[in-house]
């Protein structure tokens, strides 16, 4: 009777159990009315008295190493059910991280509400363009380099589909579909075929201003983008024009404002001239107005185009354009609190 006992002791310390239901079998195995232990008990009385002590003892032992087994075995189950209960809450929320607006967005929607303030509606056109929207009615001449395969990325040849370079093909559609007066941003996605580094990015995105009326001058579009400069980035902004060329604006000019880092005084952000550039513009084409159909004899515009991820890293002094599109959270909670 002593091994018995002894070699139950050592089998109990060895089992394990899945689920509650091989506990209660072993509760019963050993327990049970008809179980092991009382049987045992029973069979205490045939013990030589001389025996007893040393028996009880084991048979005590072995009650409290099952009773124990028990025990232990009831946590562990109960600890392991409620773990997966609560991993299975569906009633919990998704992730602890909270969503914030993507910087880009934040601009563009400052960019609109600035423009919305002076009376500019907001329009949209397609990413996927043709040939005449993204070049030919906006004046690009048939063998200018920006058609070039370097620039475009086409979807398909004769008749030309291509990614749209630049939100300068809204102008144009905008022109055929409203008549004048004009007065809209257009915001969008544009695609150029731009080897990916810490200044360009082959998608990135723009806002397009387009104003048409009778009368429109050169000193409304400078007044109107010292405007926008001076609401972006601070009242003591100042603002720029250097000659430049477009096919589609004749006179063109690039824009430069005072840097906003340095106060013009010279950093490395401006590169120690104190402007830094910030947008193109120019009084539109009278060939482009015709192209859309606008009576360039009675009307006159300007436009502008920004690119709002160069804004966005003025604003904000981000010196790699990368960041914008690698969607680490650690990188985008930083513009906005959690909404
Ligand atoms: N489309 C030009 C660009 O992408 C910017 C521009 C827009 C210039 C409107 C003049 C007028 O660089």
């Amino acid at each position: 009777m002593k091994e018995q006992v002894l070699s139950y002791i050592e089998t109990i310390k060895s089992v394990s159990f899945e689920k509650m239901d091989d506990l209660e079998t072993f509760r019963i195995q050993y327990l049970g009315k008809k179980g092991i232990i009382p049987a045992l008990f029973a069979d205490f009385k045939n013990v030589a008295a001389a025996d007893r002590k040393e028996m009880g003892v084991l048979l005590n032992d072995l009650k409290q190493a099952v009773t124990t087994k028990i025990d232990e075995a009831k946590d562990l189950i109960e600890n392991l059910i409620q773990h997966i209960d609560s991993s299975n809450d569906l009633s919990l929320p998704v992730s602890k991280e909270i969503g914030t607006r993507h910087p880009l967005s934040l601009v563009r929607n400052e960019i609109i509400e600035i423009f919305a303030r002076i009376g500019f509606t907001v329009e949209e056109g397609p990413e996927i363009e043709d040939d005449w929207h993204n070049f030919t009615a906006l004046n690009f001449p048939e063998e200018h380099p920006a058609r070039d395969m370097q620039d475009t990325f086409f979807i398909e040849k004769s008749p030309d589909i291509a990614l749209r370079t630049h939100t300068s093909s809204v102008q144009v559609r905008v022109m055929e579909n409203n008549q004048a007066p004009i007065r809209s941003i257009f915001p969008g996605r544009v695609f150029r075929n731009e080897a990916i580094s810490a200044r360009a990015h082959c998608i990135f995105h723009q806002v397009e201003g387009l104003y048409i009326d009778e009368n429109v001058s050169f000193a409304d579009l400078k007044q109107t983008l010292m405007y926008f400069a001076k609401e972006m980035f601070g009242e003591n902004t100042g603002i720029r024009l250097r000659p430049s060329y477009f096919p589609f604006t004749e006179p063109s000019a690039e824009m430069d404002i005072s840097c906003h880092i340095c106060g013009g005084k010279g950093c490395n952000i401006c590169k120690y001239t104190g402007w830094v550039e910030i947008l193109g513009c120019g009084m539109v084409d009278p060939n482009v107005l015709t192209n859309a159909g606008i009576d360039a004899e009675k009307y006159t515009g300007f436009a502008f185009g920004m690119g709002i991820e160069r804004i966005t890293m003025l604003k904000y002094q981000i010196k790699d354009l990368r960041l914008f599109f690698e969607n680490d959270l650690r990188f985008l909670q930083q513009f906005e609190s959690a909404i």
